[in-house]
């Protein structure tokens, strides 16, 4: 099985660039759905979880050609409404089609997502917003049956969760509210930069979409929308990704393609862990950050934006595990998202969890081990703590990083680190620990 292996005790220097954001890319393509015209995408991430959409999409009568992050999406054939659960179960972001499906087509049929490692990830907020809209909905057999035999018509719509709001269910209905008749208002609306860049595509295509970064948004149905090009923002989770690498190797580096604006929270943490960091303001967007002095453990809970980001919660916790002293995390979005403790604990951790908190006691060293990824962020977590690790890690199951990461190894690398993947069918002499 392909695994990499992380030498520890290496520190960050150089550039890099950020990819474009997974997040952003994934409902942008969905919207695709909304058009007879080309929608030409440029800057998406090489991901497999971009590369499944794709194949959903094309299932859908959705050609597409990408090369070079340049994505081309051409509505060929309207006629097929099936989201299969072999495609949707590798991605859950697959439900993002439905809003789409619904109210250009009329009709969807799309699996369940199912579970995955982070916690239990139900759709009621999608569900219960499309009925308001005048979606018949029935849920069996593992699949959402959907119509709306008139076309949507305009509602207003609550997001409101018991762990806070939404981002793809306030995708879904602000996709499905572009052509439904009158007006939708979503209210406790996700203010993800990802929902306001995708907005801010649907409103270049002719959607009237008002409120996006306001947990108020209010979109007035149209009869049709355009194609157009446009291109991904920068990835929030990758770049707060490359500098908590960076903080927890007491490294400095500079990142080009990041928007601070995104990551304010992330940086403000960073800053009272002891980093600095400066924005050149220049074309590339580089930011310049300093973590040789990082040193002081923090707590936080990860919250809906603006606050801390539940996918950089794993990141941020092989960090803290390194940092002399207490500090205590807490997950508020996906309060299970905790399977990477006992991984990091196999490096030598000391985390214990107490009801949904996890307190870890800074130890300042790890030492190397076999672990096995668990999910997309948690695999990026066991990456940062292989750089901080005495000796080899290897991690396997590193499928997980390949859906969200394009290429974080090679990044790494060309900061300095030595990561190797290893896509030998099975190794069968185990790697003694140094
Ligand atoms: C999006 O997932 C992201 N994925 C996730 O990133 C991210 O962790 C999450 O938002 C939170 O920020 C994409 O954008 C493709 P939610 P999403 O619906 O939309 C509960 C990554 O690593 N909830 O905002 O699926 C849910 O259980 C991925 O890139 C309901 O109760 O998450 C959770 O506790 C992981 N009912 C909370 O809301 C619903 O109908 C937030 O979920 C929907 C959600």
């Amino acid at each position: 099985m392909p695994h990499i292996v992380v030498q520890g005790g290496t520190s960050l220097h150089g550039t890099v660039r950020v990819s474009g954001a997974k997040n952003a890319a994934l409902p942008m393509m969905a919207a695709a759905i909304l058009t007879d015209q080309p929608l030409r995408l440029s800057d998406v991430p090489d991901l497999l979880d971009v590369q499944t959409m794709n194949q959903l999409l094309s299932s859908l009568g959705v050609a597409s050609s990408f090369f070079q992050n340049r994505l081309t999406l051409q509505m060929i054939d309207e006629g097929p409404c099936l989201a299969d659960y072999e495609l949707v179960r590798r991605m859950r972001a697959s439900v993002c089609v439905l809003g789409p499906l619904l109210t250009k087509r009329r009709q969807a049929t799309v699996s369940l997502p199912g579970g995955c490692n982070i916690g239990h990830r139900p759709i009621d907020l999608h569900l219960r917003g499309l009925a308001a809209m005048g979606a018949e909905i029935e849920v069996r057999s593992g699949y959402v049956f959907a119509q709306a035999r008139q076309g949507l018509r305009g509602a207003t719509v609550s997001m409101a969760g018991p762990q806070g709001t939404s981002v793809t269910g306030t995708f879904n209905i602000m996709a499905a509210a572009t052509l439904a008749r009158g007006t939708t208002v979503i209210e406790y609306a996700a203010l993800e930069p990802e929902i306001v860049a995708v907005g801010e595509m649907l409103n270049a295509m002719g959607a009237r979409i008002h409120g996006l970064g306001t947990s108020r948004i209010t979109i007035e149905g149209v009869e049709a929308l355009s194609g157009g090009q446009f291109t991904v923002i920068p990835d929030r989770i990758e770049a707060g990704t490359l500098l908590v690498a960076a903080a927890a190797t007491k490294s400095a580096i500079q990142l080009a393609n990041v928007e601070p604006s995104h990551l304010t929270a992330v940086l403000d943490l960073l800053g009272e862990m002891g980093a600095t960091m400066t924005s050149l303001g220049d074309a590339t967007q580089t930011l310049r950050f300093d973590g040789t002095n990082v040193s002081y453990p923090v707590s936080f809970d990860a919250l809906p934006y603006p606050d801390i980001p539940t996918d950089l919660q794993a990141q941020l916790m092989s960090l803290l595990c390194c940092l002399p002293g207490e500090s205590r995390i807490r997950d508020l979005v996906f309060p299970d998202r905790l399977m990477h403790v006992s991984e990091l604990c196999r490096l030598g951790a000391d985390i214990r969890l107490d009801g949904n908190a996890a307190i870890i006691q800074g130890t300042g060293s790890l030492s190397g081990a076999n672990v096995m990824a668990s999910d997309l962020r948690a695999s990026a977590a066991l990456v940062i703590a292989g750089l901080i690790a005495r000796g080899e890690t290897t991690i396997h199951r590193i499928y997980h990083l390949d859906r969200g990461y394009e290429q974080l190894e090679n990044k790494l690398n060309t900061l300095g680190a030595q990561i190797e993947r290893m896509d030998v069918a099975r190794e069968t002499i185990l790697r003694r620990p140094a």
